[in-house]
């Protein structure tokens, strides 16, 4: 049986990547979705790929803006007639150091990947404890929250931040029957890090670090989605789910780098 039937879902960021393929499998699992993304030539071409009379609206909106995220929850609701899950996907991917990003750099990137979390996650609840039927929000985090990339300072900590915006919420909305989860990938194959991969051996480099020896995909952080967003994480809130291969532990195999111990 389909795993989120009769369920409403609002997908940001499902112009592109992981949160299109959430969308993929949402859609395939019977949810109805409303998908938003800021880029609406791509979001339009995304849109067209569904099937289905109804079950598919898009929306035009950009998450650093609270008042568009507020009219996104809106649209869901006016649409479908409520809203059951919300997965805060957008973001972007912006190098910069320490000594080097400057007042704007770092503004846009805590803009979209926290306020715009924040602002989903704040909207969306509003809509569900209103409705009194529980609810499911699931935000991407990254790797990058937990393991401190140097040339990444503002992306590592905006999903920093997004981990405990996603725990206190939980804390908040337990008693409202709606769980709040983080998903953290590791490097995974779309247009985000496309200029990394446009290095001539850093894919090569994440393959060797990585202990599971490969790529993320974007299936394996969409079945990740579907899990946190389906009836059988019922018991579950409050957590980040690193999707990365094992990229986080950092463990060393000596026996392996030496040949033997
Ligand atoms: N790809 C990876 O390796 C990776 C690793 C860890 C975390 N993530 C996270 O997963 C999420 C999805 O990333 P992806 O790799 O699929 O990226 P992507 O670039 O393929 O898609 C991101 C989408 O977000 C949209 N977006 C950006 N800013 C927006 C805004 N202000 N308002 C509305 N939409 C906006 C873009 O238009 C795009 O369609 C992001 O939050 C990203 O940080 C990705």
């Amino acid at each position: 049986m389909a795993e989120l039937e009769n369920q409403v879902a609002l997908i940001t960021g499902a112009a592109s990547g992981i949160d299109l393929e959430i969308a993929r499998v949402f859609h395939r699992e019977g949810a109805q979705l409303l998908l938003v993304d800021r880029n609406e030539d791509a979001l339009k071409k995304a849109a067209r790929e569904f099937q289905g009379p109804g079950h598919v609206h898009s929306f035009v909106a950009d998450v650093t803006r609270s008042e568009m995220v507020d009219a996104a929850v809106e649209e869901a609701a006016r649409r479908f007639g409520k809203l059951d899950i919300l997965v805060n996907g957008a973001g972007l991917n912006y190098a910069g150091r320490l000594l080097d990003i400057d007042d704007e750099h770092w503004h846009m990137l805590i803009d979209v990947m926290l306020h715009g979390a924040f602002y989903g996650i704040r909207a969306a609840a509003r809509q569900m404890v209103k409705q009194k039927t529980g609810g499911k929000i699931v935000t991407l985090s990254s790797a990058a929250s937990r393991v401190p990339l140097g040339g990444a300072i503002g992306y590592c900590t905006a999903k920093a931040a997004v981990n405990m915006v996603t725990r206190v919420a939980a804390v908040e909305l337990g008693k409202h029957k709606i769980r709040v989860n983080a998903i953290a990938p590791g490097e995974t194959m779309t247009p985000l890090i496309q200029r990394h991969l446009d290095q001539p051996g850093w894919k090569e480099l994440v393959v060797r670090e990585t202990p599971l020896r490969r790529m993320g995909e974007t299936g394996d952080v969409a079945e990740m989605a579907l899990f946190l967003a389906s009836d059988r994480s019922d018991w579950v809130t409050g957590q980040v789910f690193f999707v990365d291969g094992g990229q986080g532990l950092r463990g060393v195999d000596y026996e392996e780098l030496m040949g033997s111990v």
